[in-house]
């Protein structure tokens, strides 16, 4: 991998619109001279890209290859040195241990399953696409699901984070965020393992409604997604709705049924 596979990487990432299948010639004309037919071959073996080969070369980026890509400019905007191997991996995204200088960071790829998505679309759990679709004026157009789930998360965090016990968020890239690491190399233990310590639930109430406050309903509570890290924090954001939107009410309810469930 060097810095012209990465440039054949973006331009196939930039054309993602346009083109299902990017054609060779199209790739060519915004790129500069090299052989691109050994680059691609190269690219695709390992797992970058795909190609088919009917009349010209036809080209698409993997998820593979936009995680290589969102690494790639994590390290050159300076939010992480080195990445290193997957420390969480759960429905929908897999959370990935990094370092920047002596400091933990926490990356978390959102994954798109499409069987998954499908069953999303019927539930509560698409309001917020639904409005993150509307708050970027694209209602009629396509919506890359992962990248609307990395920007929900990190417009919470951002939102939140002075005020409510969440991972503090460090930058975000394509359907990545960067986010402070809760844990000492190995994530902390989450509520459900911890099991009903003594005050954690008023805690727990206390920055729910803070972030309420905030105007932010979290949408997908459970003791699943609170880390209990010296005090508990409330992570995994993507599915956050602002109060007043469709399916906001039912939500929150939810959040607060699955809190009073567990203790
Ligand atoms: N900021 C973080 N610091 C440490 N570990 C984390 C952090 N965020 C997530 N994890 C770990 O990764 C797992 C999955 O993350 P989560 O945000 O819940 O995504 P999802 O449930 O959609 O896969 C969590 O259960 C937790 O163990
Ligand atoms: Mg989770």
């Amino acid at each position: 991998m060097d810095s012209k596979d990465i440039t054949i990487l973006r331009i196939l990432d930039g054309l993602w619109e346009t083109y299902e299948w990017v054609p060779l010639s199209e790739i060519k004309e915004r790129g500069p001279p090299m052989p691109y037919e050994k680059k691609l071959r190269n690219l695709k073996k390992l797992d970058l890209v795909l190609l088919t080969t009917k009349d010209e070369m036809h080209v698409k980026i993997t998820e593979k290859g936009q995680d290589t890509l969102a690494v790639w400019d994590f390290k050159r905007h300076g939010v992480i040195d080195e990445i290193g191997h997957v420390v969480g991996e759960g429905k929908e995204a897999v959370v990935v241990l990094a370092k920047k200088g002596d400091d933990f960071v926490a990356l978390k790829f959102n994954r798109y399953y499409s069987a998954e998505f499908q069953k999303i679309k019927e539930s509560l759990s698409y309001s917020a696409i639904k409005w993150w679709k509307q708050r970027l004026g694209r209602k009629n157009r396509p919506l890359d699901i992962s990248r609307a789930k990395a920007q929900i998360e990190y417009y919470a965090l951002s939102k939140l984070e002075k005020k409510v016990n969440v991972p503090k968020p460090l930058g975000i890239n394509r359907h990545v965020v960067a986010m402070e690491f809760l844990g000492d190399q190995v994530p902390a233990p989450l509520l459900h393992q911890v099991g009903k310590g003594s005050g954690l639930k008023d805690e727990i109430i206390e920055n729910y409604e803070a972030a309420l406050k905030l105007g932010i309903v979290h949408g997908d509570l459970s003791p699943y997604n609170i880390i209990v890290y010296d005090k508990p924090y409330l992570i995994d954001w993507p599915q956050a709705v602002p109060k007043g939107f469709e399916g906001a009410k039912e939500l929150m309810e939810r959040d607060k049924k699955k809190i009073d469930d567990f203790f």
